[in-house]
Parts: structure tokens; C-alpha cells; sequence
């Protein structure tokens, strides 16, 4: 593998939704921030022109996030198209050809899983290969099994420091200011163990359906398409040893312990929901069994961990759109001033997503003459404002080779194997409303624990 840096851009599924809705936009800031001074070559198999490829481009950040019309500009210039068919040798000898003697070229692959092994095959068969990078894009296989068949495909043609897994959680600021506020900050450390820690809890909730993803949504559900990936990677980041030194392999490396110490998931751990109209979309089965809700109960048997649960929630059509963690304290060992009840306990809460927010509740005295208290957050608001996305964060990061933020093929397929054993219809469905936090069950993964805590709108003004 070359640590210098790529000197060509290629992406396959260029005429795709994920080119629309986030490539382009992403390359368009690189380009502003100068990040892209090279060629941008797109790869698709309909055949279109490089001008129905850049009105495309033009549509696709205009409607995401705003053209800026100098950096548009230059894109554009930059930009080159080759169509074809990925089974077909000569679509890679006219890559080759538009490679114009480009030496590292990083390749993109935002096309379907199935067709990796056929595109690594055909860039290798072409000599586009050598020095190359490839990044790959999720669901990284279906189950354990595929993602061993994927990770065989593509290291018959790129080592394993050249193939890069995209997770675009592990991209997003948030979600490294979690690690940051972990690993920067020397009072967390001695409680965050099960000594001081009774449980944990991770809520993806989405307020809209499927919007249209029906026939990609029926081939993953909820499991598959945020738990395995985004919610196992952000919960290994929550609970995983500090690495030992800056190189990405240690970090790497410590995310693996992490993962092999999580127990695979049981079936009886498990509530699926479905919410009622699915079936009603365009590509969904009339019958389907495929959830867009999950609820579950993870362990993680490690010494500092063992028997705390860790509870995952994650669904589509939910009340609100929010990605929030919750850290829960265990009480305080004698309720002095809270005669009647035991005040709620201590608790760290990180919010990923809309907004960026760690805080810490605790209680404070309510003024007056008696020893009453109320609870209280202590809060640290990040205002978003320039931050890169987190795909133009990860493909500059794969351009300069660092690999840091992306996910290795041991840690891939240990995040399968806790998932393996609760794929397809291992657990049964419900059916819930629109609107609601999921099938009424979903208590029962809790029960004992204080309850799911529901993720609200949150304050806005900085402090
Ligand atoms: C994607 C899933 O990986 O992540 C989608 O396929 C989900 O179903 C999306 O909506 C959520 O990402 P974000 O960045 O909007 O939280």
C-alpha cells in the first residue's frame, strides 16, 4: 500500500441515489476547501453522456446543500464519464484510458455488494488496480457468511491497508466528539465501569418511513441497515478500552476487543416491529416480515462490563428524528435528602444527531427551607457551523490513505457475528402506529431498568 496520497477520483454507481444525494455535494466542498485537485472520473452503467453526468451533478447539489458556483464550476471541468457494463473488459480499458496514466488512483464502489467482486476483478485485469485504494460502500453483506465471501473477493485483488469500509456514522462530528470527550477527560474514567454504571441505552429514532428505499429497505431492515454498522460502531466507541498510541491500527485494534467481547445476540433479546403502512409502500412485500423497528439488550463480557446491559432501539416512522446515548449511574448508595423516593440517578447523555450535546444530570438543591431537590443538566452544546460532512470527511481521509475512521475486515465481520444468530424472522414482529415509540413489547427488553428514555426536542440556545 502507498501512503501518499491518491491523484485520481473514481466512483462506480456515479448516475446512483447515493452519488446524488451525498457524493456530489461532498465533492463539490472538497473542491471549495481544495481538497480535490485532481480527476473525478464516474463510473455507471446506463449510458449517458458527461453532459447528463454533470446537469446531474448541478441537480444533485443544488437541491443538497446549495451550489457554489465557483467550486461547481471547477467539478465539473474536472469531471469525466465512462459507461458501461462491469462485466465487460473494455469499460476498464476505457477507465484506463481516462485515467491518463494516473498512478494512485482511489476507487469508489457505491454500487451493490454483489458487484464488488466483479469490479475489483475487472480494475485488476485493466492495471487499475496497482497503488489503487478502494472504498466500499455499506451494507458491508447481509450476514456473517457474505461479508467473509466479500472480504475474499476483495483482497484477490487489494490488500486489507487498501480496502476502505465506509460507515458514515464514524464520519460524522458527533460521534467523534464522543471519543474525544472519552479519551480527552481524566474524570470519566474511574466511573465508567460496572461499578458506577447501571446500564446503557442507544435510541436511533427517525421520524419518516422509507422514502422510497422499499426494495432496498425489504433486502436489510432495521438490523442490517443501522444496528450491525452505525449503533454497534457507536456503542463500541462508548464502552472500548483507550487505544495505545496515534496509529489507526490501535485504535482499530481496540475496537476489535471491544466487538469479539460482545455476547451474539439471542433471539429472546429481541423485539421487532413493523410499522403499520409498509407493506403499502412501492417494492415492500404484501406479507413482509422485515422489521423498521428493533429493540434489544446487548452484553459486552468484559471486566469492565460484565452485567451491565446495554439496550438498542433504533426505527423508521418513530415520533422524532434524534440519535441520543444515555449513560445511567448507579443510585447513590443512601437517599439522605429524598426521603419518599429515590431521586433518579446520575446520568451522561450524548446526543449524535440532529444536534451535537453532552450532558450530565445530576440534582441541585431547590431553593427554599426544606432539603428538596430537582434534577438538573449540565450541559455542553457544539455548535455545528463549517464542520466537514461526513462523507467529505471520509473520502478525504481515504484519499490521504488514513484509515483511521473506517472499518477494518475483522471488525466488520465480528460486528456480523453478534448479529448473526437474530437475522430475518428469528424473533416475531409487531405492528405499530406511525408516530409511536414502537410495538408496546418493546418495554419488555427494559424491563427492571428504568425504562426506554425517549429522546425529546432538544433546547436550542447556546450556553
Ligand atoms: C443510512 C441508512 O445508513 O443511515 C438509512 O441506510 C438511515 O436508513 C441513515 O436513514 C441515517 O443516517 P443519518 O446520517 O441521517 O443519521
Amino acid at each position: 500500500m502507498t501512503t501518499s496520497s491518491a491523484d485520481a477520483f473514481v466512483f462506480f454507481g456515479a448516475t446512483g441515489d447515493l452519488a446524488y444525494k451525498k457524493i456530489f455535494p461532498a465533492l463539490q466542498s472538497m473542491m471549495r476547501r481544495g481538497e480535490l485537485e485532481m480527476p473525478i472520473i464516474g463510473m455507471a452503467r446506463e449510458g449517458w453522456t458527461l453532459d447528463t453526468l454533470r446537469a446531474r451533478a448541478r441537480d444533485s447539489v443544488t437541491h443538497n446543500g446549495g451550489i457554489d458556483a465557483d467550486a461547481f464550476a471547477k467539478l465539473s471541468a474536472r469531471l469525466t464519464y465512462v459507461g458501461g457494463d462491469y462485466n465487460d473488459p473494455s469499460t476498464y480499458a476505457r477507465l484506463k484510458q481516462a485515467l491518463n496514466g494516473a498512478a494512485r488512483p482511489l476507487h469508489y464502489l457505491a454500487v451493490a455488494p454483489s458487484v464488488f467482486g466483479t469490479v475489483v476483478r475487472g480494475l485488476a485485469a485493466a492495471g487499475c488496480a496497482a497503488d489503487a485504494r478502494v472504498i466500499v460502500e455499506k451494507p458491508f453483506g447481509r450476514d456473517l457468511a457474505s461479508a467473509q465471501a466479500l472480504n475474499r473477493a476483495l483482497h484477490e485483488v487489494f490488500p486489507e491497508s487498501s480496502v476502505f469500509r465506509i460507515d458514515h456514522y464514524l464520519g460524522k462530528e458527533a460521534v467523534q466528539n464522543l471519543l474525544y470527550f472519552r479519551f480527552a477527560n481524566a474524570f470519566l474514567e474511574p466511573i465508567w465501569n460496572r461499578n458506577y454504571v447501571e446500564s446503557v441505552q442507544i435510541t436511533m429514532a427517525e421520524d419518516f418511513g422509507v422514502q422510497g428505499r422499499g426494495r432496498f429497505y425489504e433486502e436489510v431492515g432495521a438490523i442490517r441497515d443501522v444496528v450491525q454498522n452505525h449503533l454497534l460502531q457507536i456503542l463500541v466507541l462508548l464502552a472500548m478500552d483507550p487505544p495505545t498510541g496515534h496509529d489507526p491500527e490501535a485504535m482499530r485494534a481496540e475496537k476489535l476487543r471491544l466487538f469479539r467481547a460482545m455476547r451474539p445476540l439471542d433471539p429472546a433479546d429481541l423485539v421487532r416491529g413493523q410499522f403499520r403502512g409498509y407493506r403499502a409502500e412501492a417494492g415492500v412485500a404484501p406479507l413482509s416480515q422485515v422489521e423498521t423497528f428493533v429493540a434489544l439488550r446487548l452484553h459486552v463480557d468484559t471486566w469492565r462490563w460484565a452485567g451491565v446491559p446495554f439496550y438498542i432501539r433504533a426505527g423508521k416512522c418513530l415520533p422524532i428524528t434524534a440519535t441520543e446515548m444515555i449513560v445511567t449511574l448507579k443510585h447513590a448508595p443512601l437517599s439522605i435528602f429524598d426521603a419518599v423516593a429515590p431521586a433518579a440517578p446520575n446520568y451522561i447523555r450524548f446526543r449524535l444527531s440532529p444536534e451535537v450535546v453532552i450532558s450530565l444530570g445530576a440534582r441541585v438543591k431547590h431553593p427554599g427551607d426544606d432539603m428538596r431537590g430537582e434534577p438538573v443538566e449540565l450541559v455542553a452544546r457544539h455548535l455545528l457551523a463549517g464542520e466537514h460532512s461526513p462523507y467529505e470527511r471520509l473520502l478525504g481521509d481515504a484519499i490521504r490513505g488514513d484509515a483511521t475512521l473506517f472499518t477494518r475486515d475483522d471488525n466488520v465481520e465480528a460486528a456480523w457475528r453478534v448479529v448473526d444468530p437474530v437475522l430475518g424472522a428469528a424473533a416475531p414482529l409487531a405492528e405499530y402506529e406511525p408516530g409511536t415509540w414502537g410495538p408496546a413489547s418493546a418495554a419488555t427488553i427494559i424491563a427492571g431498568a428504568n425504562g426506554w428514555h425517549d429522546p425529546h426536542a432538544e433546547e436550542t440556545e447556546p450556553c
